[in-house]
């Protein structure tokens, strides 16, 4: 089917995460706002970004300690999620409003939220102003993940967490399983092997196994 052009260009890079971000100024004025425009930007470092419009009320107290926490909402979360995007700590108290609960983070003075099962915990390294918003980036000084998700070897099981997506002004809980890292050139089962040998004797045999996650 052929493609037609919208109207007008903008931001049509869906899906992306929605997170609560809890910040907090050198005051000790804490707040929690939603941010759909972040993401991860390097490896090691391990580097992550927010975009943050300057009216927020939050770009103040960000700026002001140079740090933030990232608190990965599950499907529970999302009235949560949706209360901090649309509400400002002008009027409000959205850690009362919604019953979230500062926890001591780690590495950074911001409190992370408690009910989060993942909070990223963030250092400011650079401001760059884009337009509308200012990005932020920022170096990934610690994680915290809740313990119910990791097994006894200490594998954390991210696809049993429930987190969320948002695409197009639409909160969603993610689908089923599609494939995993590297899956397009791993070997195949057993079964099918026997007959995949006969075929390619002599030949390199792909990796098995991703060793990284990240790029
Ligand atoms: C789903 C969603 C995503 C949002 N993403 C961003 C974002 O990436 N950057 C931003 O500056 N504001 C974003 N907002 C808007 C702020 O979260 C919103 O203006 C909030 O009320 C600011 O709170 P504050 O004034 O207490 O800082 C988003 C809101 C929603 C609902």
């Amino acid at each position: 089917m052929a493609k037609t052009a919208f109207p007008k260009p903008g931001n049509f890079l869906y899906p992306v995460p929605a997170v609560m971000v809890s910040c907090q100024d050198t005051e000790g004025n804490s707040n929690i706002f939603t941010v759909a425009w972040t993401g991860t930007i390097c490896s090691d470092p391990p580097m992550v970004y927010i975009s943050v419009r300057p009216s927020r009320a939050s770009y103040e107290l960000i700026k002001s300690s140079m740090e933030f926490v990232i608190n990965l909402p599950d499907e529970s979360m999302v009235r949560a999620l949706d209360y901090c995007g649309v509400r400002s700590l002008r009027e409000h108290d959205k850690w009362e409003e919604m019953h979230l609960t500062k926890e001591k983070s780690s590495k950074v003075s911001v409190p992370s939220i408690a009910e989060a099962p993942i909070s990223i915990e963030c250092r400011v390294k650079q401001i760059i102003p884009l337009g509308t918003h200012d990005m932020f980036l920022a170096e990934v000084v610690a994680v915290q993940v809740n313990e119910k998700y990791l097994d006894q070897k200490g594998a954390f099981h991210m696809e049993k967490v429930g987190l969320v997506a948002y695409s197009h002004g639409e909160y969603y809980a993610l689908g089923k399983l599609l494939g995993s890292f590297g899956y397009s050139i791993r070997k195949k089962p057993v079964h099918s092997v026997h007959k995949a040998k006969k075929k390619s004797v002599g030949k390199k045999a792909p990796q098995s196994k991703a060793k990284n996650l990240a790029r």
